[in-house]
Parts: C-alpha cells; structure tokens; sequence
C-alpha cells in the first residue's frame, strides 16, 4: 500500500500558521458516557474560544457517524476504526493551527492512546466527563438508555458494552456538579495557564 506514495512537505508550517493565529493548536479530547455532556460542553468551549477570536471546531461523535463515519456501527471494531479516523482527522486539524475539539464517547483506554501517539505531549489533552451513569441515564437526553434496557439496542456503552476511565487525563470535569459555563471555563483555564493563548 505504501509504495510508490511519497510525503508532500507542505510549505507553510503548522508553526507559520500558528503565527499568523496568534495562538497555539490542539486538540481538546473529550471522553465520556453518552449523556455525560461532551457536545454540550465541546460547544460551549468553542463558543468561549470564537468569543476570543481562537480558531477552533468541534468534532462530533453523533455528526461525524452521519457523514465521514457513516457505516460504522459499535461492534469493538467499529469503534476502533471511529476513533481510529477521528485521532486522524484531528491531527489535520492541530496541523492547519486551530483547536479541535473532539466528542466522541472513546470507551477504549488503548484507542484513546493510539490517539494521543499522533500528537506531541503537549497538543493531546484528554478531558474526561465523570458522570456517574445513574445520571447520564436519568438524563437519557436521545431516549437511548431506555431502548438499551430494554434490548432494542446491543452494546451501549455503560449497559451492555464497557467504559475505560482514563487513568490520567490532563482534565476531569464532573458535569453533574456544576454548571456548563463554569465546566467550559475550567477548560479555558487550563489552556490559558498551559500558555495555549
Ligand atoms: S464511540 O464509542 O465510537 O466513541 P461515538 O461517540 O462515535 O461512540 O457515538 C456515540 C453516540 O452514538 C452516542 O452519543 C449515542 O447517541 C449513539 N449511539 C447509538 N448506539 C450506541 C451504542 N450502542 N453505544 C453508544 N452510543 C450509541
């Protein structure tokens, strides 16, 4: 596969176009159960960043599966290729200078890890959702905690499939103890104290 494809050095660096931005690039991984807030919370992170006049995007779990992931279903596998495509995506991102911020629930301490391999320490800052499931299911926000109670869908996260906790996120962000805006502020912080901007 890899014969005869040769690498492109592009000619404005991801270091130019941090220049020009006026800040550094990253990416924001956000982790979590379904309903524990990542989108929410992702968007409002951007929000705060386009305030500032930072370049960023968000990823989303939900919204990349109608498009670039369409096809993918939950099996393991197909979890893996998900996460496998967006640490992809995501570092064209960090490449073209912008802060991506990625919502995907990411079960898989090993994927979350190959993801973090494409990135240098400092641009892969894992944040993790911690919200009990109790929560994340009496919100149900999509009503599919209920239809994988009941068997009408197979290996949902936190039912019938696991969730990894991160061992050692850069962030942890209990959205079931405060509110979004304040949670969003904590990841403004964090880049602002890192010198992100
Ligand atoms: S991941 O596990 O591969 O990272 P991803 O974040 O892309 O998942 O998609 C999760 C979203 O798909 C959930 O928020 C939910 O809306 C929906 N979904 C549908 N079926 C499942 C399932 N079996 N497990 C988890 N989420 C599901």
């Amino acid at each position: 596969m890899k014969n005869n494809i040769v690498w492109h050095k592009a000619a404005i660096s991801k270091k130019d176009r941090e220049r020009l931005n006026g800040h550094k690039s990253c990416v924001l991984w956000f982790t979590g159960l379904s309903g524990s807030g990542k989108s929410t919370l992702a968007n409002e992170v951007d929000r705060q960043l386009y305030a500032r006049r930072i370049k960023s995007y968000v990823l989303d779990g939900d919204n990349i599966r109608h498009g670039l992931n369409k096809g993918l279903g939950f099996s393991k596998q197909d979890r893996i290729e998900n996460i496998r495509r967006i640490g992809e995506v995501a570092k064209l991102f960090v490449d073209s200078g912008q802060i991506v911020l990625t919502a995907f629930i990411s079960p898989f301490r090993e994927d979350r890890d190959q993801a973090r391999k494409l990135f240098s320490d400092d641009e892969f800052i894992e944040v993790h959702l911690d919200c009990p499931l109790n929560i994340c299911e009496q919100r149900d926000p999509k009503g599919l905690y209920s239809k994988a109670r009941s068997g009408e869908i197979k290996q949902f996260t936190g039912i019938d499939s696991p969730y990894e906790v991160p061992l050692n996120p850069q962030l942890t962000i209990k959205t079931s103890e405060q509110s979004i805006e304040k949670a969003a502020e904590q990841v403004i912080s964090y880049l602002e104290q890192n010198s992100y901007f």
